[in-house]
């Protein structure tokens, strides 16, 4: 993989070397309304190209991942006179980073770019691996690139006034990599609560340099998502549709949370389609219902859940339904085409587990 990882708590100092390794003349931060006014002033002190670079603001919320403010951006950067040679500094969530990655992509036809996620779930999956891109039209991430990033620089220290929700989000994606990878990891995910009984982004820290780890050999082998990067979707499948039904009903879920609930599904289809072990399926779900709860949903549901599929452009290949299902922790297969009968199935399974 072309994108250097950095694990440091000294950030401002690791940013300041990366830039002069790259030797960008001049660079740009792009923060979102949070990042600007929480963080941005703490790097402001502790690295001289953040407190030298101009500064891009862009609205916060994935409802501002759109032509209007990439527009914005773009104009800013020609306003400033950007090159080739400026670095883009994005500092925030996946928002900022898809948004300010695409930017860089594209401006000039690619500028120097350097990720800088506040958001465990920034940090083990957007900032990592190259995918830049807006919303358009009513559609996810419909326009983009596949294009790395020069570098990341991951560390805890921006977690700590995270709340228990956004930590808890971006710990899903930590148990969807380690289902990919390992079963001692995922043991040792299992046994363990980043938020209870205190938060604890010490502990954190580790099991997050893993799980970067397990995307970044997937997306070494794949970048353009043509084979194994698919494995990615794990969960995906039933939380994307489980995040359109939440939507509809005016109730929004959090992402990672809608992904935790989608492993399960996933899991229950492993379990009955290519004999994922059950015990495993057990206690992965036994988890879930403790520390993320319960994802409410009848058989009445079902005609929707299995519609939002179909929408989903991510899982349908020649009309079929497909998922990322487990052989076993470690042994994914990719696009498994499923009917609607054996995702009913799979919900009712998932219903019981869950206690509802
Ligand atoms: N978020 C999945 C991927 O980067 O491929």
């Amino acid at each position: 993989m072309k994108q250097k990882l950095i694990f440091t708590n000294i950030v401002g100092p690791a940013i300041d070397d990366l830039v002069e390794s790259l030797g960008a003349p001049q660079a740009v931060v792009v923060a979102d309304t949070n990042t600007a006014h929480f963080v941005l002033p703490i790097l402001q002190n502790d690295s001289k190209a953040v407190a030298s670079a101009k500064v891009i603001t862009i609205k916060s919320g994935d409802a501002n991942k759109n032509l209007e403010s990439l527009t914005d951006l773009w104009k800013q950067l020609s306003d400033y006179e950007a090159t080739r040679s400026t670095v883009v500094i994005n500092l925030g969530g996946g928002v900022v980073s898809d948004m300010g990655g695409f930017a860089a992509a594209t401006f000039k036809r690619g500028m120097r770019c350097i990720n800088v996620p506040t958001t465990v779930l920034a940090a083990v999956d957007a900032s990592v691996g190259g995918k830049t891109g807006i919303n358009f039209a009513g559609y996810k991430n419909q326009i983009g690139t596949f294009t790395e990033p020069d570098a990341a620089v991951i560390s805890s220290i921006f977690f700590n006034t995270l709340p228990p929700q956004e930590i808890m989000s971006g710990y899903a994606e930590m148990l969807k990599h380690a289902l990919l990878e390992n079963q001692e990891i995922l043991d040792k995910l299992l046994n363990y609560n980043p938020v209870y009984p205190l938060l604890d982004t010490a502990g954190l820290l580790p099991l997050i340099e893993y799980s970067i780890g397990v995307k970044a050999r997937i997306v070494e082998a794949d970048l353009t998502e043509k084979g194994i990067r698919k494995a990615l979707n794990l969960g995906h499948t039933a939380g994307h549709a489980f995040e359109s039904i939440a939507y509809r009903r005016r109730s929004p879920i959090a992402h990672g949370y809608a992904v935790a609930w989608g492993l399960v599904v996933a899991l229950v289809m492993s379990h009955l389609e290519l004999g994922f072990p059950s015990d495993t399926l057990h206690s992965f779900a036994s988890y879930v219902r403790k520390n993320y709860g319960v994802f409410d949903i009848t058989c009445d549901d079902y005609p929707a859940i299995v519609e939002a599929m179909r929408h989903d452009k991510k899982n349908v290949t020649a009309d079929n339904i497909t998922f990322t299902l487990l052989e076993a922790v470690g042994k994914p297969q990719i696009d498994c085409v499923v009917s609607p009968e054996q995702i009913g199935a799979a919900l009712d399974i998932y219903r019981d587990l869950m206690g509802l």
